[in-house]
């Protein structure tokens, strides 16, 4: 549960609305176009503790979700798509009516889980979003590791995880649109090793660290390390932990990236969806429990 390690902290700056008992929550009345340190400040607070955020009726262009985003911290980089044009750190994903096949980011994954230092913190925003469809769905990998028993989290806990971008740029080609980096293909040799129990850096709330490219442990085979990691990817997937995200246009949704998996659900065929996104960088993960 969201709150059982972890005291909530009140917030002034806007209403709070949680989504699930495990993660998420929906942020209304305010503006973040005029935000104030301390909103800024309260919205970063809210995201340590919830995970995801829903802000509603925002009204940002390129311009402004680039300034917004880096009042939250500086960008991580993105070796795999194409910016927009004058920006170093937005990417605009979008669905065409006629587009057929997987949506962009429809398995469930973390968003560059291959880095060395993956995105703290992902933020999409909403320019076009269907009457219906095309939510995305968040599973929290605090609540999956609270959910284990004793035993599991003392077998599990001083595992290392070896995520590969092996296969990355194949999912990521696939998406005409994209504007996928031809320097990209690079990303297929890149091998990070991340501690597969973390704690949040802020909260110290202990999480799994999965991802969709974890494909074995240090000191492991595949073989070995293959039962663990499918055991846990649909532990991480049991309903209670998960929490399916609305989208409205003028939307900006924020997630703590690397303390869950999400998926955007393809169910939305003959519509149209745009959203820009942004990473920023935090500090690398932490081990713990
Ligand atoms: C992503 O995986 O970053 C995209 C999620 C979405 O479009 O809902």
């Amino acid at each position: 549960m969201i709150n059982a390690s972890n005291q909530i902290p009140e917030f002034t700056a806007f209403e709070l609305r949680p989504l699930t008992g495990s993660l998420g929550a929906e942020i209304l009345g305010t503006d973040l176009n005029g935000a104030s340190d301390e909103d800024i400040a309260q919205v970063r607070m809210a995201l340590d503790h919830y995970h995801v955020l829903a802000i509603r009726d925002q009204l940002l262009d390129p311009t402004a979700f680039h300034k917004l985003a880096r009042r939250f911290g500086p960008f991580t980089g993105n070796p795999i798509h194409t910016p927009l044009d004058g920006f170093d750190d937005v990417v605009r994903f979008t669905r065409e009516p006629d587009d057929r096949g997987k949506v962009i980011g429809e398995n469930l994954h973390m968003d560059m889980a291959w880095m060395e230092n993956p995105p703290a913190v992902t933020m999409l925003y909403g320019e076009v979003i269907p009457p219906v469809g095309g939510d995305t769905l968040f599973a929290s990998l605090s609540a999956a590791y609270e959910g284990l028993s004793d035993t599991m989290q003392d077998l599990i806990r001083n595992l290392i995880g070896v995520h590969e971008g092996k296969g990355v740029f194949a999912v990521n080609a696939v998406h005409k649109s994209l504007g996928v980096r031809a320097s990209a293909q690079a990303v297929e040799e890149i091998v990070a090793h991340h501690p597969l129990v973390c704690c949040h850096p802020t909260t110290g709330r202990p999480h799994l660290f999965l991802s969709g490219v974890l494909n074995r442990f240090v000191g492991m085979t595949e073989a070995e390390s293959q039962p663990i990691i499918s055991f846990l990817q649909s532990h991480a997937q049991r309903v209670e932990y998960a929490c399916r995200l609305r989208w409205a246009t003028g939307t900006l949704t924020m997630w703590s990236n690397t303390c869950l998996l999400h998926s955007a659900i393809n169910d939305y065929p003959g519509q149209r969806r745009v959203v820009l996104r942004t990473t920023v960088a935090g500090s690398p993960p932490i081990a713990g429990s």
